[in-house]
């Protein structure tokens, strides 16, 4: 359920129509609708009532400032991969004891700013970040809290360029190596050997390969158990897919009773790094019909080139990605065709959707559906194109949570050479 209706003929985010927020902000622009955030971070929370839990958001998903506070009231943690998601969440009023940090590739001042704010947890992906984050810690008098990311080499069958637990991807420490370095990092001074991890892909539908991890992790959980090694926690990523078009993704419930039985009767803590879930439904993409290119005869194709274009949502490029396009107006008076949606970058990839039948005429505004996660985040300024404003809606409000970037956003710090 979300908060994008149509009222009174004309699509609207809660209770304000989305055309009022194109002649107040222009277009492209983002809209996210906080009711429809809030929902969706406590169905997750609530489905996982009686297991003993950190939800730790993937910044990734979407930044921004006005998401994250958001997010931070409700309680959420954050998972962060990187030290400016690490200030964004602190700006944001996150709370740095509830942050993990994942990626493979931290810098020592990356290390460094993350214990001195008292990070929860490091999501270590390789030995020779093990020894970095030591040495660190070490010349700090601290000890780095850190779980190991295993991969634990399952197909989550979706995009291979969105799945992460395979062999074959760069991610996490092979589950039979991990025994191994658990039990050095267990030696050394600056490390305190609290979890494991696993994040094995995204836009997931199916539930067996959660199933599949968790299980890998438990027994690797029980080896080291042997072996004097005692976790407290077991973070199982994100991952838990959407409905863009027609996938039927298992429920926030479904999954966490799944997990529920997996870790019945042991004392563990859970930590979850959902991104898309919480947020992609939340947001739509704003954008206005520039031009119609109608084909002239039936096998042309019809372009509608809209000033929403790759550089401002990436997905369709990238992965093949799959969004609702909709008309704002509910009945538009135009004759439908079948569009393809493109934007004006110049690139054949540039489309915001392909063959979608809709009513549209030159002017008329389209909501890009499912945009709030991965949208505003993957955004870029190819073709000199200043990114697109952000605003949050609230009941009857509109905040503009990032203003769009003008000409002099788009040149900063640059310089031609005869001015030094
Ligand atoms: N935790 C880790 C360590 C991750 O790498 C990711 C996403 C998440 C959590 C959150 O996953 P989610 O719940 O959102 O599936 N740009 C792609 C998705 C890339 C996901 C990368 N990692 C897309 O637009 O589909």
């Amino acid at each position: 359920m979300d908060h994008f209706n149509y009222q009174q003929g004309a699509l609207a985010v809660e209770d304000v129509p989305l055309a009022d927020i194109a002649a107040r902000f222009g277009t492209p622009t983002y809209v996210y609708s906080a009711a429809t955030l809030t929902r969706h971070y406590r169905v997750f929370t609530e489905a996982l009532a009686g297991i003993d839990h950190e939800i730790c958001y993937a910044v990734k998903a979407n930044g921004n400032l006005g998401v994250l506070g958001l997010l931070a009231d409700l309680g959420s943690g954050f998972d962060i991969v990187s030290v400016g998601e690490l200030e964004r969440v602190i700006t944001a009023g996150g709370d740095p004891a509830k942050v993990v940090f994942s990626g493979v590739g931290k810098r020592d001042d990356e290390i460094a700013r993350a214990l001195d704010v008292g990070i929860a947890c490091f999501n270590v992906e390789s030995a020779s970040e093990l020894d970095r984050i030591d040495a660190i810690a070490q010349a700090r008098g601290a000890r780095a809290p850190i779980s190991l990311r295993v991969n634990p080499d399952v197909d989550a069958k979706t995009h291979p360029y969105i799945s992460t637990g395979l062999k074959e991807n760069k991610f996490g420490i092979a589950v039979d190596e991990a025994e191994a370095l658990y039990r050095e990092a267990a030696t050394r001074a600056g490390l305190n050997v609290i979890g494991v991890d696993c994040h094995i892909g995204s836009q997931l539908t199916d539930l067996s390969p959660f199933k599949d991890a968790v299980t890998r992790l438990l027994a690797l959980i029980d080896r080291l158990a042997e072996a004097g090694i005692t976790l407290e926690h077991i973070d199982v990523g994100g991952g838990l897919g959407i409905t863009y078009e027609d996938e039927t993704p298992p429920s926030p419930a479904a999954y966490a009773e799944v997990i529920r039985e997996l870790v019945a009767g042991r004392d563990l803590k859970l930590i979850f790094e959902p991104g898309r879930v919480l947020v992609a439904n939340a947001g739509v993409l704003l954008t206005r019909v520039l031009h119609l290119k109608p084909g002239q005869d039936s096998a042309d194709k019809h372009f509608a080139v809209v000033d929403g274009a790759m550089n401002d949502l990436i997905r369709p490029a990238l992965y093949d990605g799959w969004h609702r396009i909709v008309t704002v107006d509910e009945q538009p008076a135009a004759t439908p065709r079948a569009w393809d949606i493109v934007g004006p970058v110049c690139e054949t990839a540039d489309f915001l959707g392909q063959g979608r039948e809709l009513a549209i005429a030159q002017g008329d505004l389209l909501a890009v559906r499912s945009a709030g996660a991965y949208g505003f985040a993957m955004a870029s300024n190819y073709n000199a194109r200043p990114r697109a404003a952000e605003v949050i809606v609230t009941g009857r409000d509109v905040h503009e949570v990032r203003a769009r970037e003008t000409m002099a956003d788009l040149m900063r710090g640059e310089r031609r050479l005869s001015s030094f």
